[in-house]
């Protein structure tokens, strides 16, 4: 098949025509992706490097093309949603409903199945399905709790976003910190993870959604998506904005999704006294955390706590976003701002790195 694939840190990505794919063992299922989106993760994994080479992608949608021995829901014909992180419902975190942290998938972030082989290769070496799902191929070989049924009639070059953007920002809204109605919010930094998480806000009921960013295009996007009052972090100071904006409490939840530690320490000073911070954005491995009076955390009851692809269970949520779409309250089409080729698919990861439009989708 042909992929585009990372073959060395922090270069663009070499797209080649002899990968090989497995077949379909006990439990597995062979997809032919149709279109996936481009995610801050894979640009992060790109300039780590590690476990090379490696095809990226994990925003994927596409139809299964072969099931192995034991698979029950899914055939040949299904159309899928693959997800990074299907859940074993057997460990200690599935069996307590934290599934994102299955002890039995945290392997696929690292480009393997869960008995730590990968299904491609090239002239016989192996080549790593990076985050689960391997979607800058033609075709990706999961275990069946990988990929969820969509109904016929689902636009999978559009529903590919709910893959990660939407099962992250919209489930750290709902699953992760639970918004309700009424609230008070603010979002750090608008990529796709950024605006899922403002329309997760806007879906929940949120009163009032805060919304900080750099870039103008993306600040103007998220009043689109929701956002009620837009700031600008290079002229307006975002913490006493927000308490101003709140009248002076701060907000109930703030939530960073753009990765960047400082910006953390910023939502606890920004939430009020009993409020909740999100990290959803992942702070390079070494960026600590600094908080300015601690204290707060205790005398303040503020909580920082962590969401993993939005807290789901995929199978119920997948289908959850998709009926949110049905109904028009969950945008998935302004979500999409460029389409490339795989032959394209570097313009899209400069996209990403020049915070171009919103997201960009390769077709396959
Ligand atoms: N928790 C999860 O499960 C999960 C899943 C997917 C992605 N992520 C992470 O989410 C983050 C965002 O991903 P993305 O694809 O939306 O990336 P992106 O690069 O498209 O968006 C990041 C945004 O942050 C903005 N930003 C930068 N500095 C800022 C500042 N000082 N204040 C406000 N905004 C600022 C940028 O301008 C940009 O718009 C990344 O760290 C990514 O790795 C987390
Ligand atoms: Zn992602
Ligand atoms: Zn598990």
């Amino acid at each position: 098949m042909r992929a585009a694939v990372l073959t060395s840190q922090g270069q663009p990505l070499e797209v080649l025509d002899n990968i090989d794919v497995a077949e379909p063992g006990p439990g597995q299922v062979l997809v032919k992706v149709a279109a996936c989106g481009i995610c801050h993760s894979d640009v992060t994994i790109m300039d780590l490097g590690h476990q090379l080479p490696m095809v990226l992608g994990h925003e994927a949608a596409g139809t299964v093309e072969a099931v192995g021995p034991g698979v029950r829901r899914l055939a040949a014909g299904d159309q899928v949603m693959l997800t990074p992180l299907g859940p074993c419902g057997r460990c200690y975190w599935c069996v307590r409903g934290e599934h994102t942290i299955c002890a039995d998938a945290q392997q696929f972030v690292g480009g393997t199945l869960s008995d730590g082989t990968t299904p491609l290769s090239r002239d016989g070496e192996d080549v790593w399905q990076g985050l689960g799902v391997g979607g800058f191929g033609e075709y990706s070989l999961v275990e069946e709790r990988n990929a969820v049924k969509l109904d016929p009639d689902v636009p999978l070059d559009i529903a590919c976003v709910i893959g990660c953007a939407m099962q992250t920002g919209v489930g750290a809204v709902l699953n992760t910190a639970d918004v309700e109605a009424g609230a008070t919010v603010l979002v750090t930094g608008l990529g796709g993870i950024g605006i899922a998480t403002v329309q997760g806000a806007r879906i929940a009921g949120a009163a009032r959604i805060i919304v900080s960013d750099p870039v103008e295009d993306r600040r103007d996007a998220a009043i689109h998506f929701g956002a009620t009052d837009v700031l600008d972090p290079g002229e307006d100071d975002v913490v006493a904005r927000t308490r101003e904006l709140t009248g002076g409490i701060g907000v109930d939840y703030a939530f960073d999704s753009a990765g960047y530690a400082p910006l953390l320490a910023d939502c606890v000073a920004a939430s009020r006294v009993g409020g909740t911070t999100v990290s959803v954005g992942v702070p390079s491995f070494e960026q600590p955390l600094h908080i300015e009076g601690a204290f707060q955390i205790a005398s303040h009851e503020k909580k920082i706590i962590g969401s993993l692809l939005g807290s789901v269970h995929s199978h119920h949520e997948v289908p959850r976003l998709i009926a949110l779409w049905r109904r028009g309250l969950l945008d998935l089409e302004a979500m999409i701002t460029q389409r490339y080729s795989l032959d394209e698919i570097n313009h899209g990861v400069d996209d990403l790195r020049n915070t171009r439009g919103i997201r960009s989708v390769i077709s396959l």
